[in-house]
């Protein structure tokens, strides 16, 4: 499937932790493309060692960075254009992950300093991003970003408890700052808002695999995969979607727009 849609496109990919990352299959699908990467996780994530693999896979340096730590980003960013002795032309933000659902504390008992952390790493994190690249003019012109959401942010699904007002955040920064770097020099800005997967991330949330199921049965196409959210990725990247900005995209097999399926009516 080589169209070279990326050929001479660089970009930053965040959030590779392993085979199973929709970040790890996003870098994989972008260099397939004929791009260059870098990628990057916060050092915690890195001292697990899995993403050599897909380093050497990708031919792609790994520069660590905790996503909301303004140095390291400033680090990332700087050491980044010099290995690709120029500018970036995109970046995948493939980052969450909730606290108090890690500790079992429910939406109802939430213990704020926790909250603050879960926004600082799934939401506000994109903007940390965002403003790094734009004060060091660090993105070419029509350069494309991407970031990953769910449909909590517009929908209640209770489990996925505090991660929806993360959501809800992530998809307005996307939009907000999509305005300016637009205007600034012609960025553009996105959401992709992706069925449930099974990664590490995905799987904290409780019930995963009922939901799941249940995601499969709502969706007239079914859920849409990982590799198939790298697909997708790829063509926001690609010059066949320069108009494409500020916007959140549903890859998710028809699941936001149905009311209800046979699959699922059948079961009672
Ligand atoms: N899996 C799903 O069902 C699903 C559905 C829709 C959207 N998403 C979103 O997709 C994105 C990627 O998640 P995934 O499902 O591939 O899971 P994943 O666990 O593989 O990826 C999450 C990544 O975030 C990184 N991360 C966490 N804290 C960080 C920090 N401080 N600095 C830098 N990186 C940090 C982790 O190391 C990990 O690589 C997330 O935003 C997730 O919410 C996932």
């Amino acid at each position: 499937m080589a169209q070279n849609l990326l050929q001479g496109k660089k970009g930053i990919i965040f959030g590779a932790l392993d085979e199973k990352s929709i970040a790890w299959k996003t870098a994989k699908r972008c260099v397939e493309q004929g791009a260059q990467i870098v990628l990057t996780n916060a050092p915690i994530a890195l001292r697990m060692g899995e993403i050599k693999k897909l380093a050497e896979e990708c031919n792609a340096p790994v520069i660590p960075a905790d996503i909301t730590n303004m140095d390291d980003l400033n680090n990332l960013f700087t050491q980044s254009m010099e290995h690709f002795g120029g500018k970036i032309d995109f970046v995948l933000h493939s980052v969450g992950m909730s606290i108090n659902m890690r500790k079992g504390r429910p939406y109802t008992d939430l213990d704020y300093d926790f909250t603050h952390k879960t926004m600082d790493i799934s939401a506000i994190s994109l903007h940390r991003v965002l403003q790094t690249a734009y004060k060091l003019d660090a993105l070419n012109e029509h350069a494309s970003v991407v970031a990953l959401t769910y449909i909590a942010a517009q929908r209640v699904f209770p489990d996925y408890s505090e991660m929806a007002d993360a959501k809800a955040m992530l998809e307005s920064v996307a939009r907000s700052f999509g305005y300016h770097y637009g205007i600034k020099n012609k960025v553009r800005i996105n959401t992709i808002s992706q069925s449930p997967v099974r990664t590490t991330a995905g799987s904290g949330v409780k019930g995963f695999d009922d939901f799941i199921n249940f995601a499969e049965e709502m969706s007239p196409l079914g859920n849409a995969s990982a590799d198939q959210c790298a697909d997708y990725t790829v063509t926001l990247f690609s010059d066949l979607t320069r108009m494409v900005t500020m916007q959140n995209l549903y890859h998710d097999g028809g699941f936001s727009s149905t009311g209800v399926t046979m699959a699922v009516l059948d079961k009672k």
